[in-house]
C-alpha cells in the first residue's frame, strides 16, 4: 500500500490528526453543554441585573416598597395576601352563597354583627365557608386581617 516516501508521511500525518480531531470534538462536546451562552437571553445584561436586584433587595418591607417600580407584586398587608391566595376563591365572585367582596347590599347585614362575630365564624367556619375559610394553617392574627382587608373594600 505504502510505495513512495510522500505516502507515508501522509499516512503519519493521518494517524495523528484524526484522532486528535476525535478527542477535540468530544472535549467539545462535553464542556459545550457546561458553558453557559452568553448571547442567550438569561444570560443578557438586564436579566443579570434583575437577579442580582432581587438578591441585593433587602428587607421584605424594603422590596415592597419598590414593589411597584420594580412591578413585583408583593402584597404588603398579610391580610391582603391571604385573602389573594385564599378568600377570593369564593368571595371574589360569590360563589356559594358566599358575600361578594366590595358589594355594599349583601355586607350591610353582616356588618351589623360586628367584626368580632364575623372574625369568628371565619375562625370556626359557617355554612358552606370551611374552618379558616380553609385557610388552615393561619393564625387567628391572619385570619381577622384578611376579613380587616374585605371590609376595607367595602368603603
Ligand atoms: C369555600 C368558599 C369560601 C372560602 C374559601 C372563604 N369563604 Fe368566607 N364565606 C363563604 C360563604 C359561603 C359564606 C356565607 C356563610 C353564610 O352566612 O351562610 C362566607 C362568609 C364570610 C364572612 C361573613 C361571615 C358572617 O358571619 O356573616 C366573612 C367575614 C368571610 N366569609 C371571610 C372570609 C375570609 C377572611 C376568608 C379567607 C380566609 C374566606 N371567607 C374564605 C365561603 C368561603
Amino acid at each position: 500500500m505504502i510505495s513512495t516516501p510522500k505516502q507515508l508521511v501522509i499516512v503519519v500525518l493521518l494517524a495523528f490528526a484524526v484522532p486528535l480531531t476525535i478527542i477535540l470534538l468530544v472535549v467539545q462536546f462535553i464542556t459545550g453543554g457546561i458553558n453557559a451562552d452568553p448571547n442567550s437571553s438569561a444570560m443578557s445584561d438586564s436579566a443579570i441585573a434583575k437577579r442580582m436586584q432581587v438578591l441585593n433587595a433587602g428587607s421584605p418591607a424594603q422590596i415592597a416598597n419598590s414593589a411597584t417600580s420594580n412591578s413585583i407584586i408583593i402584597a404588603e398587608d398579610p391580610g391582603e395576601s391571604l385573602y389573594n391566595t385564599v378568600c377570593q376563591a369564593c368571595h371574589a365572585a360569590g360563589i356559594a352563597g358566599a358575600p361578594k367582596t366590595g358589594d355594599q347590599s349583601v355586607w350591610a347585614a353582616r356588618l351589623e354583627l360586628g367584626n368580632d362575630v364575623l372574625y369568628q365564624s371565619v375562625i370556626k367556619g359557617k355554612n358552606l365557608m370551611p374552618a379558616r375559610g380553609g385557610a388552615t394553617g393561619a393564625s387567628d392574627e391572619d385570619i381577622e386581617a384578611a376579613v380587616d382587608f374585605m371590609l376595607s373594600t367595602l368603603q
